[in-house]
């Protein structure tokens, strides 16, 4: 039988695609990429702005014209969490719908027809090991689900539930398996992965993110952690220090901002000042000069004046981010934010304005720390090659830059110091220093 699964959204979505995907792996099922051919059609959705919701039911048509007959089609994922029942009243074609929060439960509801499983108290986070996947030199690895905080403008608690850590030593047991298999490279998963610790579902010792991390380095066979998301405000001197001190922990981090305005970032009850996110990404760079920091920004958030947002403007300016994910303010059912309708509204046109001006800087400022690279030392772990014409390897540094080393077949899984030459804009170019 054969599985044809799209998944859209974050690196927690793509690690539950994994585990359906190795769920159903159990059950007979292999993966396909052609719609037409596959017995069951996943879409494993993401909620977090509105666009892609809006999306997803046009889709939906598209896959039942094209699926054949007898295929099924389930909805998994955070529209699943929302929505739950109303997928089915909106689009009949769809036989069932999962929750992110259920995810475990696919080899069961494959069976049933029109059934709905999207319950937030469930508790999954033991059952998120429990399968086989196929790895390479890379492996995500869940620590926690869920989410407590109340970001005025996020859907994810809704959707995701409580937060609950997954006990240290499923986490270890399941990255030494992953060690054994070769992987070199894990990249930790949790909403706030730095809140680790603060509630298990069973009585546990107390550890924190600081203290896993420890834990997890003394994994022979795993080189490098990478880990996201991480919260500004759980960005204490323990986590900084362990962080810039910890070898095998990659110096790349991102630091979600939101907005750069204490008053904005209030409303948005992120819990953290301008003053705070500007000290934390100081006090990084100052223990970690190469440090990569990337960051998430949210413009036209409602309230947001022309002040707000100079003010994020200015931690632009200042921190001079690595890499930027921005979007322009999308109200949310089941959130704060959205029940305060047209109250302090920006509208459209001003907030395209700011995200193209927000874009446009920082696209200057890579522009310019893109000429301090040339001639800068980096160790890479080789995740790819191509052979043929243009053949040549490539992999991510430490910091979290994409590098490819031209004419060059290195091998997968090494880690080498390589010297940058060249920055075109997407990645940057040099070679092995043997
Ligand atoms: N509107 C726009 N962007 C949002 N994000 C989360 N919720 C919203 C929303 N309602 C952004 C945040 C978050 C990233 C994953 O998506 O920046 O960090
Ligand atoms: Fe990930 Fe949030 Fe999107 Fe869910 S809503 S897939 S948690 S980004």
């Amino acid at each position: 039988m054969k599985l044809y699964i799209e998944t859209l959204g974050c690196a927690m979505n793509m690690r539950d695609s994994e585990h359906m995907i190795g769920e159903l792996k159990k059950q007979g099922y292999r993966a396909t990429d052609d719609v037409k051919e596959a017995d069951l059609i996943l879409i494993n959705t993401c909620s977090v702005r509105e666009k892609p919701e809006r999306k997803l039911f046009s889709e939906i048509g598209q896959f039942a014209r094209l699926k054949k007959p007898g295929a099924k089609i389930g909805i998994c994922g955070c529209t699943a969490s929302h929505m739950g029942e109303e997928i089915l009243k909106k689009a009949p074609s769809v036989n069932f719908v999962l929750g992110a929060r259920n995810i475990s439960k696919i080899s069961e509801i494959i069976h049933k027809d029109k059934a709905v499983e999207v319950s937030i108290d469930y508790d999954d986070s033991t059952y998120v090991f429990d399968t086989a996947r196929n790895t390479g030199v890379k492996a995500l690895l869940n620590i926690s689900i869920g989410c407590d905080k109340k970001c005025a403008y996020c859907i994810v608690p809704h959707t995701r539930g409580k937060e609950i850590s997954i006990p240290l030593d499923l986490i270890v047991s399941e990255a030494r398996k992953l060690a054994s298999k070769g992987v070199k490279e894990l990249m930790l998963l949790g909403q706030n992965v730095n809140n680790y610790g603060v509630r298990f579902s069973t009585p546990h010792q107390r550890i924190n993110f600081a203290g896993l991390l420890r834990e997890i380095s003394q994994i022979d066979g795993i080189e490098r952690i990478r880990f996201t998301s991480p919260h500004p405000l759980h960005m204490d001197d323990e986590f900084l220090e362990e962080f810039a001190s910890n070898p095998k922990v990659c110096k790349s981090i991102h630091m979600p901002l939101q907005s750069g305005s204490t008053k904005i970032l209030k409303s948005m009850r992120r819990g953290y000042s301008k003053e705070w996110f500007l000290n934390r990404a100081s006090k990084l760079k100052s223990l970690v000069p190469n440090v990569g920091i990337g960051t998430d920004i949210i413009v036209g958030f409602p309230g947001e004046s022309e002040e707000d947002f100079a003010d994020t403007m200015d931690v632009l300016e200042e921190v001079g981010f690595d890499t930027l994910y921005s979007f322009v303010y999308s109200p949310r059912p089941h959130t704060e934010s959205y029940d305060w309708g047209e109250n302090g509204k920006i509208p459209q046109e001003v907030a395209s304005e700011r995200l193209a001006r927000l874009q446009n800087r920082h696209k200057e400022i890579l522009k310019e720390k893109a000429k301090q690279e040339i001639g800068s030392y980096h160790r890479v772990l080789i995740e790819n090659t191509k052979t043929g014409l243009e053949s040549f390897s490539e992999g991510r540094s430490d910091n979290g830059k994409l590098v490819k080393i031209p004419g060059e077949i290195l091998t997968i899984g090494e880690i080498l110091d390589v010297q940058i030459s060249e920055n075109d804009g997407g990645s940057l170019i040099g070679r092995w220093v043997r």
